[in-house]
Order: C-alpha cells, then structure tokens, then sequence
C-alpha cells in the first residue's frame, strides 16, 4: 500500500503494482481509479482508503468522549454519516473503529477508542460495525471497516507509545479481544471487513507477524473472513524489534502468520515472489491474501462502480449537509461531562456578562481533536463562536493556553468585566493521539496558574476542559467550583457547550475513563483485578502514600442539572438469566436523562476477577419526581470469563450484582448462582 500523499504512484498503478492508496481527495481518487481500471494489465480498482475515525468532514466527538454518551443509536448513526461522507470523497475504506481498550491516560492514543472498559468498546464495536458496514448487499453508500489495533497495543508499558507489551492469556482474552471478537460477530466477520494488525510485540511477538492473534484467534477461532493490514510500515518494523534478520525475512514471516496487505512499505511487492521462487514461501499463502482482498473489493461494488459520481463530489463540495452539522451538534451535547457543578453556578444566565478566557476558546481548530483530516475551517465552531451564537454578552480573553505565556492585562480586565468567568483550558489536539504519551496528565503550561488568578477575584469560574486523555485533576476538583469535561467534540463543539452552559441541554454524559487525582496513580481503573490487600485504613495495604486510593472521578461518572436516586435494586434468578430490576427516580427539579449502570463481580472463582464489571446500561429520560424501574436480563452466559488457556468458563459461586449511576456508588445484591 502506498501511502504517500504528493507522489500517488501512477506508474506503479498502471505496471499493477499497487492495489490501494490513502486519500480523500475524490476527483484525484478517480483519476487513480480510472489507470488502475483502464490502464494496468488486470484492471483490478484500488482501494481507498483513510483514517475517518470519528469523522470526515463532519467531525464528531473523539471516541473516548462519544462513548461516554452509552447510546449505541447515536453511536452507529455517526458511523453511518461517516461512511456516506467517505464515499463521497472516493474512500470505500476507514481505518476505523479503533477498539482498543485503553487504562493508561499517559498513552496519547487513549482518545482514539471508546475507554477502559471492555463491554462499553463491544458495544461501541458493534454500532460502529452497523454504521460503517450496514448489513446490506449494495455497499454504494457504506465502507468496510478497518478494525484496528490488533491487538492490546493500549497496554504500551508505561503509557508510552510502541512500547512492548506482555500481559497473561486470560487477561488479553477477557480484557483486550472481546470488542475485536464483538465486531467478528457483528459483521466483521464477513468478507465486508479488514483488521489492522498492531505495531506493538506481544509478550514478545510484533503483532504483524503474529500467527497466534492473526491466525489461530482472528481468522481461525472468529473466522474472520476479510483481510489483515499492517500498520503503517509495520512490516519494516519488525527488524527494529529483532524479530526479523532483514525486510525479505519480516515480509514472509508477517504473510506467513497471516498478514495480507503491507501498508507503508514496499517489502511485499518486492519480495514475496522470489520468496515463493526459493521455496521459502508456500504460493497458497498469497493466494489466500489476494482471495481476501478480492472480496472486500467485490462487496463494495468497486468492480461495478469504481468512481465517485461527479454529481456526489460537487454536493459535497458546496456545504457540509445540514442534517450533518446537526447529528455532529447531539452527539458532542451527549458526550459533555458534567463533574463538578458546586453551587449550581451552572447553567448561567442568558443575560450574564460572560468573560470567556484562554487560547483554546476562540481557536475553532482546535475543536476536531486527533485524527481528524477532511475538516473544513468554516464548518468548525469555536466556544466563542458557540456562547455569540447562543446570544450570549461575551467578552473574549485569549490569554492563557496550554502553552505561552499570561498576560497580567487581560487577567485583570476578564476578572474586572464579566458577572462569570468562563475559563477554557486543556490541551492542544496535537497532545493525543498517536506519539503523543505524556509522563504528567496535568494541565499543561500556565493554566493552573491562570486558574488560581481568576478564582481569586471572587467572581464564579466555570472551568471547561478541552483535551483527548483523562487529566490528573486532583488540584483543579479542590480548587474550583465547576468543571465541564468537553474533550474535544467535533465541529459543533462550540454550540453544544453554549448549550450545557445555559442549560438549554442538560448534561448526560458520563465517564468511559476513570481520571485520577495525580499522575503517578496511572493506570487507574474501576475494573481492577482484587488484591490480596485491597487498600484501606492499614499501611500494609495495596495504595500509595501520596495519593488517595481511588480514582477522583472513576468510569460510568457523570451529573446533571438534576439528580437522581437509586432505590430497590432486585435480581431474580430466572434459570437461565437473572432477571436485574432496578427504580431510578429524578429527585431534582428539572428534566433529565441518566445513564443507569449494572455491573457484577464474581466473589469467588478459580482467577482473581475484576472488583467490578459493567455488564449492561441504559439511558433513561425523566421529568422531575418521576420514577422508572430499569430492567436488564443478563444471561448467565454473560457471568463467565477466559481462562489462560483461553477457555471460557462458566463457574458456580457467589455473584454480587450492582446498580447505580456510575461505577462506585451503586446499589448492590449477593446471591448464590448455578449454571
Ligand atoms: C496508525 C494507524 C493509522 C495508520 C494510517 C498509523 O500510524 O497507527 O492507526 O490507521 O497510521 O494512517
């Protein structure tokens, strides 16, 4: 695969050289499309393909906040505009979702997936699954996924970025596969898809050359059906890790283990052949990558229909669809995160003279977040932008931002000026994703500072947060009355949090990562394994003596303008599932929709089981004073867990089951199960 974006390898297409290339440029794409049809001996079309992982020209939130909206609908409908966007630009193929299973906020990458917990990504999986691929026969207007990262490249030692990994069987196949085998079966599995094998090694094998999770597991065990691609010259990188004497050794390795298409390098074309000829290659191995590679090209009707009508290409070059724009705008009002509201300075009044301070509030593309690529200036919609839209009296203070300096004026006249102050602080888009691992989670630069200034006037600060990671937030959650967690949501960004703020949406999103108070407390998570001293009053108990022993907001949190109260959590056991009852009520004064969450523990089983485990949720919209029970039925096959052989078992025992509004402070019930 040839990734270059200048030189596109039009020789190289013709002399049939190349199968696809990446781009979004749909009048270049069709030009590509039209030698490699029309000019090259088999007239094989390329496919093209992109990183559209949370958006083309309508960016949506990054995943970890999406994920946090728990609202499978929202989250397949934005899949679904981004695979219609995607083939109006001539790509048929996203190198999307991105599932891996994220604990360590220091890895940058952490914003690309759906957060720490395993069933939340699987879920998140198969809606993305829906939305990209449909389940349709005519694929005109949907893409094949690209699944990536396979797999457990989130477990980087240390958080930093390609860094090795090594973890047991059991944990890899209860932790890190079951949001890769949720999107086999959603879909994936046909031959619609592809996955992308991981840069990483695990336990000591680089993933692209991984016969075990490429092989046995993936297309083995899950009968995944459609093709592997590496990573962007993850092939060549396997010299680097020692695994591979030269390229010719790392291509007929990774082909051998499974690896169907090179991306970034040019080893497989210019070695496998002669590797076949020496005999060091068996010719069924390529067969089986072509066959693949034939078949995601023939579902996606690329044989039938190569090009991108002009007629598509010019609809989208004029305006972003406004049912885009508007799709783009609920998903980031879903995803903003309400976690600390002290006073109910929020929602502010309309006519409250706002000062709105730091660099990050008026910088309209700072709103996309990472990987974000077909996004146009005008469509983006900054938190200035999005307070004036909403007819707020602002006044706008640039100063103060993840990097430079204060500015002692503007502090002064943001703090003399406006009945609230709105504070925008966080980090710059380029602070995550990938190669981007950080050694401290604060807030970077000055803002702090910035922050202790303006709280001194006296005035209300309302803090909002852009950033892609979970920050250590410890000094801020003591220090301020507000913060509004808003990641980095996509082009609406700015109108959505002039909502929250003005309480035209009441906040519903909840955390999909836990965030800790200090750095040195990651990888923090709710879903630990127990100890054999689980931290309390004791010294000789499993915790740090710097910093407290739990997370400052941990998964599944998030509040509202209203709240809500949890009573009279009841599990029957109905033979084959228990039957989870569970009564949420408003008990505040204004409409709002929360997240009820069910989680189990496995008391006591032949592995150390996680503390708790998020087995099912749902939203559900309240008008003040009402009450609704909440129901899940969980199917005892659901109880069980992998082996480290990799078995999944299904053990008699003690079961706690838990409800609650998010991971900690739940409801919970004991009872004896049987299988
Ligand atoms: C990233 C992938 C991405 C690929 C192509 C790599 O560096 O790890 O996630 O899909 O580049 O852009």
């Amino acid at each position: 695969m040839s990734a270059a974006k200048r030189d596109y390898h039009e020789d190289d297409i013709r002399a049939g050289l190349v199968g696809s290339v990446m781009g979004n440029d749909p009048v270049k794409a069709n030009e590509l499309q039209k030698i490699a049809v029309e000019e090259s001996r088999l007239g094989i079309p390329l496919i093209i393909g992109f990183d559209v992982i949370h958006g083309l020209r309508g960016v949506f939130p990054i995943a970890i906040a999406e994920a946090g909206s728990f609202d499978d609908d929202l989250m397949e409908r934005t899949a679904r505009m981004a695979a219609e966007e995607s083939r109006a630009y001539g790509i048929s193929w996203n190198f999307a979702p991105m599932l891996d299973v994220a604990r360590d906020a220091r890895w940058g990458r952490v914003s690309e997936g759906p957060g720490e917990d395993p069933y939340l990504a699987s879920r998140f999986a198969r809606a993305k699954i829906r939305g990209l691929q449909g389940r349709t026969d005519s694929a005109e207007t949907y893409v094949a996924a690209c699944v990536k990262h396979f797999v457990a490249y989130s477990t980087c030692e240390g958080g930093r970025d390609y860094n090795t990994t090594s973890m047991s069987v059991s944990q890899l196949y209860n932790v890190y596969l079951p949001p890769f085998k949720a999107a086999v079966e959603e879909g994936a599995a046909t031959a619609m898809a592809s996955f992308m094998a991981s840069f990483n090694d695990l336990n000591g094998v680089p993933c692209t050359v991984n016969a075990w999770t490429l092989r046995d597991i993936l297309k083995g065990a899950y009968g995944m059906e459609g093709f592997v691609v590496s990573d962007a010259n993850g092939i060549r990188e396997c010299v680097s890790h020692g695994i591979a004497a030269n390229e010719r050794d790392a291509g007929v390795q990774a082909a051998k283990a499974g690896l169907d298409m090179d991306m970034g390098t040019h080893i497989f074309r210019d070695h496998l052949k002669k590797a076949i000829e020496d005999g060091l290659l068996p010719v069924e191995v390529v067969d089986e990558a072509v066959r693949r590679i034939l078949t995601v090209k023939t579902w996606l009707g690329l044989f039938e229909r190569p090009y991108t009508p002009e007629e598509t290409i010019r609809a989208y070059a004029e305006a972003l669809p406004e049912s885009h724009a508007a799709l783009c705008r609920e998903a980031a009002e879903k995803s903003i995160v309400l976690l600390k509201n002290e006073g109910n300075i929020l929602p502010i009044k309309r006519d409250a003279k706002v000062s709105l301070v730091g660099s990050l509030a008026g910088n309209a593309g700072e709103v996309v977040g990472a990987w974000s690529m077909g996004w146009e200036k005008k469509d983006c919609v900054s938190i200035l932008d999005g307070l004036r839209n909403a007819g707020a009296t602002v006044r706008y203070y640039p100063c103060g931002g993840p990097e430079g300096e204060l500015n002692e004026d503007e502090i002064q006249s943001a703090c003399n000026d406006g009945d609230v102050i709105v504070a925008v602080v966080g980090e710059l888009i380029s602070m995550s994703g990938e190669a981007s691992s950080k050694a401290d989670i604060t807030l970077p630069g000055k803002q702090r500072e910035l922050l202790e200034r303006l709280t001194a006037s006296g005035k209300p600060v309302v803090t909002v947060l852009m950033n892609g990671r979970p920050l250590a937030l410890g000094w801020e959650a003591e220090r301020l009355p507000v913060l509004l967690e808003a990641w980095h949501l996509g082009i609406q960004m700015g109108n959505a949090v002039a909502s929250v703020i003005f309480g035209d949406v009441n906040p519903s999103g909840k955390l999909t990562s836990s965030f800790p108070f200090v750095t040195g407390q990651e990888p923090t998570y709710y879903n630990h394994p127990n100890t054999g001293r689980p931290a309390g009053k004791s010294k000789f108990t499993s915790k740090y003596l710097d910093a407290p022993a739990k997370a400052l907001y941990p998964f599944g949190y998030g509040l509202s303008y209203t709240t809500f109260a949890y009573e009279n959590l009841r599990v029957t056991d109905t033979g084959d599932s228990l039957d989870i009852a569970v009564t949420v009520r408003n008990t505040g004064s204004r409409e709002g929709t929360e997240v009820a969450q069910f989680y189990i523990r496995d008391v006591t089983a032949s592995l150390v089981r996680p503390v708790k485990e998020l087995k099912g949720y749902r939203r559900v919209a309240l008008s003040p004073g009402e009450a609704r029970e909440v129901r899940l039925t969980l199917s005892k096959r659901n109880l069980g867990f992998y082996d480290n052989r990799g078995e999944y078992v299904l053990e008699d025992g003690l079961f706690r089951v838990y409800a609650g509004g998010d991971s900690e402070n739940v409801l919970e019930q004991e009872l004896d199960v049987r299988f």
